[in-house]
């Protein structure tokens, strides 16, 4: 992979994929961890004197252009890190896309509306992918890689754009694959992996790799209800992926015919309803009442989960216990949080909510050995899968 010190960029214009996937509470931002982590790589590139084209996503719009999606705000924030406006553009590739970046002068800084309002960024046929990464081309000369959150999507402008023009991996990128490699290497054991989160679909897939390589799996947050309701149990109205029982029993079996000790919930907090002010009570995990959700991992949970990451070698977190945005359900991703601040193992968080709740709640960030912009990104290179956004780096 070539990095960027391998371009002359003065007075050319490079297009930056970044990850500025931040989470908002309508236009405000809540947590700006991807933003600063991109800086460095627009900053030197800026200071050298390149016209800086940066394009990001921002949710999950579904190729169509959608204001409660728009990068707006990011502009205006990543402007404010850099010392510096940043010229927005309020679409894509369109009009005002052409006319921003012909308009940069060397060492500013522009970006793009949100990639994921065109239908031919994450589109599965090539050829539409392919149509939209030449338009995205057409902007630069070159292409830097830096969206490490999400290198493990086959997307236009993380894939396809990078086959098209000259390109080099950004700084973020380089020191995320670092750390990372340190995970798949020889690591120290016991190795546990902490899953959470709501993206349940996304990563009950890692999960069957995740158990040739893991001594203990812990898993919490939305995807524990699944796994909970395959073993037969009552999960009431909490977040539950009914299409995927099945393939869960099977994770349960495997884990148990490997010896992966599997760690679930014993005990959780089973809400109302999904609110910040929501009545709770604390229920056995194997009765959660009917009219109820859990909302987060209850105190012997976390005592548990506790015990079983502190005399780890290795520790990989990703997704929240609970809905720690709210403070009653914050609890349970606060005790695994501490935990890992507490171990003495090489300790890695991967994911942006995982990384945003430790801001969130106030944990010191040099507690934990690494802190990764990218969830799925990092469970995906720890699994052992080749990331689409990397093969083309390399290429
Ligand atoms: C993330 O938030 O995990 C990355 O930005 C990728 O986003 P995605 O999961 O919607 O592809
Ligand atoms: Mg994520």
């Amino acid at each position: 992979m070539k990095d960027l010190s391998e371009f002359d960029v003065k007075g050319r214009r490079v297009l930056v994929r970044a990850d500025l996937n931040v989470p908002l509470d309508g236009d405000a931002i809540t947590d700006d961890g991807r933003i600063r982590a991109s800086v460095p790589t627009i900053r030197e590139l800026a200071d050298k004197g390149a016209r800086v084209v940066v394009c990001a996503h921002l949710g999950r719009p579904k190729g169509e252009p959608n204001p409660k999606y728009s990068l707006a705000p990011v502009a205006k924030r990543l402007g404010e890190l850099l010392g510096a406006e940043v010229v927005f553009a309020t679409d894509v590739v369109g009009e005002s896309a052409q006319d921003v970046v012909k308009a940069l002068q060397d060492g500013q800084v522009a970006l793009l509306e949100n990639l994921r309002f065109e239908p031919g960024e994450e589109s599965k046929d090539d050829a539409l992918r392919a149509a939209f990464a030449e338009k995205l081309a057409a902007l630069a000369e070159v292409y830097v890689g830096d969206g490490f959150g999400a290198v493990h999507r086959k997307h236009a402008s993380v894939y396809d754009v990078p086959l098209l023009l000259p390109h080099a991996a950004g700084r973020l990128v380089v020191a995320e694959v670092e750390v990372l490699k340190k995970l798949t290497d020889d690591l120290a054991r016991p190795y546990a992996v902490v899953l959470g989160g709501a993206k349940v679909s996304d990563k009950l897939g890692v999960i069957g790799n995740l158990l040739t390589k893991v001594d203990r799996l812990l898993i919490g947050g939305g995807m524990a209800y699944t796994f909970l309701a395959a073993q037969g149990y009552e999960v009431g109205r909490s977040l539950l992926q009914k299409d995927q029982l099945d393939q869960v029993r099977g994770f349960l079996n495997e884990a148990a015919k490997r010896g992966v000790e599997l760690v679930l919930p014993v005990d959780v907090l089973a809400a109302t309803e999904f609110a910040e002010d929501a009545e709770y009570e604390v229920v056995d995990a194997t009765a959660i009442p009917a009219d109820r959700q859990g909302l987060d991992i209850g105190p012997r949970s976390r005592e548990l989960f506790a015990s079983k990451l502190a005399d780890a070698g290795t520790v990989f977190w990703n997704g929240p216990m609970g809905v720690f945005e709210f403070e009653a359900f914050s609890g349970g991703t606060r005790a695994v949080a501490e935990a890992l601040v507490q171990s003495e193992a090489f300790t890695v968080v991967g994911g942006g909510d995982s990384a945003a709740a430790v801001r969130k709640l106030g944990l010191p960030e040099d507690g934990f050995s690494h802190i990764s912009t990218g969830g799925g990104a990092s469970l995906e290179y720890l699994e052992g899968k080749t990331l689409p956004g990397l093969v083309a780096l390399e290429a």
